[in-house]
């Protein structure tokens, strides 16, 4: 696995990008990531471009032997073009537009801006496509950041109407799929449909999950129109964006399909921070992040692209935008390095080489302090390349377990929560931490994923199901486990005919009667475990495989299949895992807290997150904290 970082050389006087390269070399890096803010420096004024700066910057990094990836500045419209076409920025979801002064400010759907983007990308390209120290083209960056991946523009508001026309024919058709005679809500033409943002109450949730699919379309054609300019200029290099941690705004699978690499920015401490870990993991994971956050998306953004990923950016101490900000356990970067390159990475990147002494992210570390001084990582990152340099390139086997996540899934859930600690994120987390805890491998794949050749296949929600995923599940001969809610809708968000879950009636044997959600803190026992969130009544042929301290169902089985018809929590994951693995003939390896493994095809590497030292059975050894060990398989 390569390493690589950050580097903004337009932050920095010329004089010291030489000396730069060079100590990046030194450092063990052999990447850098280059361009994808710098439009302002690209074109100063419509139409006059200045390379020669860019020119000079790519070839100092080349001369010192680093290869580059070079981003389109399309997620920082300069002021001049923002003046030019004021209406060009997203507009929020209480009508608002969205101010200049940051980045990300403006809207997928605007004709105007889409012809600049492709206007820069085409100049970049066409300068740059046949550079040799240009390795990889990164698109935009970080598509959806700051919540922009909506929008409720005029644009936007005329494309989804030409969406609609072109899914539904006629607006006869629309009425009927949403159920609009419901409230009155029919409409005469296409003409007449709003976004559904401003409504008095709910809007209906069919008309939310379209604007969402519409919106995720939107994101993928804006990457495809860069991506084909990039293809006919670049022939030869590799495209990639840089995809977030727990972001499901967009349908990341489609995006993945039209790019070469998937790669992710990593922040487990902020993401530790940010989401919803409780109270005791995020004391305990503090300085370490919750050992599944990175793994998962490794993990996940693997199956995003034909199995080719990597860290784009990779934390290398504080970052500025959580509510608190801890420093990582020394150790750490190194652990998350190696992590990477356990999951099948292709690089890891650090965000960024030099702390920034100016503007928004001055409080975010990176390997250099702002005055060139070593940060705290810089020895980890030079110790990390000699492991790896060391281990050489690692390849990833096909996992024995698969977990499958949609996006549609996600969006479907968050519209209709229906109780307000569902939360589909969190469930398909938890369900990939009771596999990883049991020492077990994971391929997070699409619901569209071939499923044969797994050991045992995890469905954590699945409320749409797509054309002939039943079938496929059918066809399995290792273990499933679907989870609530699963076939619980139609493609056009309404309740299956014939009742939840829908096309999986057949395949799970169970009808689904009534749902209920459990407000926070009520709990209904079960043996071993408690029923949280969530619970359904299922009317079955067959006693319930599992069922609570009353007798009510809670998972049903069926030839192989599971329904578990509540929320899980751990004890019962942990039992289902348990169960689904001894069918499989796979051996489990219940680690001690705070311990992972992962195996390449040739090694197996153990990662101590936990912030004490830990015995770790299967090694024979104690991990000190930030531990981690690499053995032969
Ligand atoms: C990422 C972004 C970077 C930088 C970084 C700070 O989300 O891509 O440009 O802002 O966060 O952690």
């Amino acid at each position: 696995m390569k390493l690589g970082c950050c580097y903004y050389p337009e932050h920095w006087p010329e004089s010291v990008w030489a000396e730069d390269a060079a100590r990046m070399a030194a450092m063990g890096l052999s990447l850098v990531r280059i361009g994808e803010f710098a439009w302002s420096r690209i074109e100063p004024e419509p139409g006059r471009y200045d390379w020669a700066w860019l020119d000079r910057a790519i070839d100092t990094l080349h001369d010192a032997g680093l290869q580059i990836i070079l981003g389109t500045p399309t997620a920082t419209p300069p002021k001049w073009l923002v003046d030019q076409m004021p209406d060009m920025v997203a507009i929020d979801d209480r009508g608002r537009p969205r101010g200049f002064g940051s980045r990300r400010h403006y809207c997928f759907s605007h004709e105007g801006y889409q012809a600049e983007c492709r206007r820069i990308v085409t100049a970049l390209a066409e300068r740059y496509g046949a550079h040799p120290a240009i390795v990889m083209w990164q698109t935009d960056n970080e598509y959806g950041c700051h919540d922009t991946v909506l929008s409720f523009s005029e644009a936007a508001a005329a494309s989804f109407r030409g969406w609609l026309a072109a899914r539904y024919g006629t607006p006869e058709a629309l009425n009927a799929a949403w159920g609009n005679v419901f409230w009155s809500m029919e409409y005469r033409s296409f003409a007449e449909v709003d976004p559904p943002h401003l409504t008095v109450t709910e809007a209906n949730p069919a008309h939310w999950l379209d604007y969402r699919r519409f919106a995720s379309d939107q994101v993928a054609s804006f990457n495809a129109a860069q991506v084909e300019i990039l293809r006919a200029h670049a022939p030869g290099r590799d495209i990639t964006h840089n995809f977030m941690g727990f972001f499901t705004e967009f349908d990341h699978h489609a995006v993945g399909r039209e790019i070469d690499v998937a790669t992710w920015d990593s922040y487990p401490l902020g993401f530790l921070e940010q989401f919803w870990f409780s109270r005791e993991e995020k004391q305990a994971y503090f300085r370490q992040g919750h050992p599944d956050i990175a793994a998962f998306h490794h993990d996940l953004y693997r199956g995003c692209s034909q199995g080719r990923w990597g860290v784009m950016e990779q934390q290398p101490g504080p970052v500025n935008w959580a509510r608190f900000n801890p420093a990582p356990l020394p150790g750490m970067v190194a652990l998350w390095t190696l992590e990477a390159c356990a999951h099948g990475a292709e690089f890891t990147s650090y965000f960024r080489w030099r702390q920034a002494p100016f503007a928004q992210e001055q409080m975010h570390a990176g390997l250099l302090r702002p005055d060139s001084t070593e940060a705290e990582a810089a020895d980890e990152v030079r110790a990390a390349a000699e492991v790896l340099a060391a281990i050489g390139p690692q390849n990833c086997a096909k996992a024995p377990a698969a977990l499958v996540f949609s996006y549609e899934a996600a969006w479907v859930l968050g519209i209709q929560p229906q109780g307000a600690s569902f939360r589909y994120l969190e469930l398909v987390f938890e369900c990939y931490s009771a596999l990883r805890t049991q020492g077990l491998d994971v391929d997070i794949v699409a619901p569209e994923a071939d499923l044969t050749g797994y050991a045992m296949v995890v469905v954590p929600s699945l409320p749409i199901v797509p054309p002939g995923f039943a079938e496929k599940l059918s066809a399995l001969t290792c273990p499933v486990l679907l989870g609530p809610r699963s076939g619980s809708k139609s493609e056009s968000f309404c309740i299956p005919e014939g009742l939840a879950p829908g096309d999986l009636r057949e395949v799970t044997g169970v009808t689904v009667t009534r749902v209920e959600s459990l407000r926070d803190g009520v709990t209904e026992a079960a043996d071993g475990f408690a029923i949280t969130r969530w619970r359904e009544d299922v009317m079955s042929g067959s006693a319930p495989e599992i069922a609570d301290a009353a007798g009510r169902g809670v998972v049903s089985y069926k030839a192989g299949v599971r329904y578990c018809s509540i929320w899980p929590d751990r004890a019962l994951l942990r039992l289902l895992v348990e169960r689904m693995a001894d069918e499989a003939g796979l051996a489990l390896q219940g680690l001690p807290e705070g311990i992972r493994v992962r195996r390449s095809e040739a090694h197996i590497f153990t990662f101590n997150y936990a912030a004490s030292p830990v015995f770790v059975p299967h090694l024979g050894i104690t991990l000190g904290p930030a531990g981690w060990n690499i053995a032969p398989l």
